[in-house]
């Protein structure tokens, strides 16, 4: 059973008029520290090389994610039974709920990203693979409020929310994010969220910087994407490839480094870089984990359950709404 709503993820509202689409992507390219949003990461191509990323030897994070949820089995399944609407944000590929479905055996299954196409797809597969499943596509910007179908039943939701994603947005805007998640539950609803953990930087920075040059192509893809979106020039020869740890806010930080002083220009704008200078375009957070459960509490949860692999690289939280 397959059915595909778009919902367009903003409530409408009046604009003014000088307001555009993607001026978020003007605004952030004329700021001091020039950034792109990692939203912009994920065009066809993005999803295609993420993909990519997810398989690289150095990339632990979905491997180790993907182990603790194939071993935690059926104590898992018991923290989480009764739960008959599972709803995964930012689901892609759909790739990591397939465990939990064949676990929990949920009536529902609402897949919520922004690459509309991509999830279409991998939506229609899931509904072939399990039969008597009403499997939806939603397509939205998790990063606004998330309107799921009016006739999703409310009781028994799980949000399911893997691969560490939240650590994309900065710690205040994790919580708003966390505190959005818990307005989509309602009686025994709950969370399961992927959170990777500090570890030492040799492990670290590799994961975002391969030898293979993922990594280099999925970032620099980000400046393709926005030329098609706002009529910007960039060039990608232009830029490098940068990603860092930053101790002080304990999260890697990836950025395009441009190769020569250079201007970008858009219709209606224009920006000198000089040499060496940087768009910011991804943070990733790496959470302790007492942290992260006090920002669950913060935002309504009751934290639950938690597994990890025998490293403590990444950790699947369970949350009680
Ligand atoms: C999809 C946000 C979890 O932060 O590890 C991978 C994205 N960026 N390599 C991450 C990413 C560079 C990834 N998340």
């Amino acid at each position: 059973m397959l059915r595909s709503i778009d919902t367009a993820a903003a409530p409408a509202r009046a604009l003014p008029t000088s307001y555009t689409a993607h001026a978020d992507l003007r605004h952030g390219l004329l700021q001091p520290q020039a950034r792109i949003s990692p939203k912009y990461l994920y065009d066809a191509r993005g999803c295609e090389l993420f993909e990519q990323i997810t398989r690289l030897p150095e990339y632990y994070p979905t491997r180790t994610e993907a182990a603790i949820l194939a071993d935690a089995g059926p104590a898992m399944a018991q923290a989480l039974r009764g739960h008959e609407v599972l709803i995964e944000l930012g689901a892609g590929n759909c790739e990591k709920v397939r465990v939990l479905l064949r676990r929990l055996r949920p009536r529902h299954f609402v897949g919520v990203d922004i690459a509309g196409d991509f999830l279409r797809q991998a939506v229609r597969r899931l509904a072939e693979e399990f039969p008597g499943l009403d499997a939806r596509a939603v397509q939205a910007d998790i990063t606004e409020p998330v309107r799921l179908p009016r006739d999703l039943p409310l009781a028994g939701r799980l949000l399911f929310y893997p691969g560490s994603s939240i650590g994309n947005f900065d710690p205040a805007d994790a919580l708003a994010m966390l505190k959005r998640m818990h307005g989509l539950l309602g009686p025994h609803g709950g969370l399961l969220i992927g959170i990777d953990l500090p570890k030492p930087l040799h492990w670290l920075e590799p994961a975002y910087d391969d030898a293979q040059g993922i990594t280099a192509r999925f970032n620099l893809n980000v400046l393709r994407h926005v030329n098609r979106l706002i009529g910007s020039d960039f060039d990608e020869d232009d830029w490098a490839h940068l990603a860092f740890f930053n101790e002080d806010h304990s999260r890697i930080e990836m950025h395009l480094r441009a190769r020569r002083a250079l201007t970008v220009t858009w219709p209606g704008g224009t920006r000198r870089f000089a040499a060496g200078q940087t768009i910011h375009t991804e943070n990733s957070y790496k959470y302790a984990l007492p942290r992260f459960q006090n920002m669950l509490t913060e935002a309504g949860f009751t934290p639950g359950e938690v597994w990890t692999d025998p490293q403590h690289w990444f950790a699947m939280v369970h949350a009680h709404a």
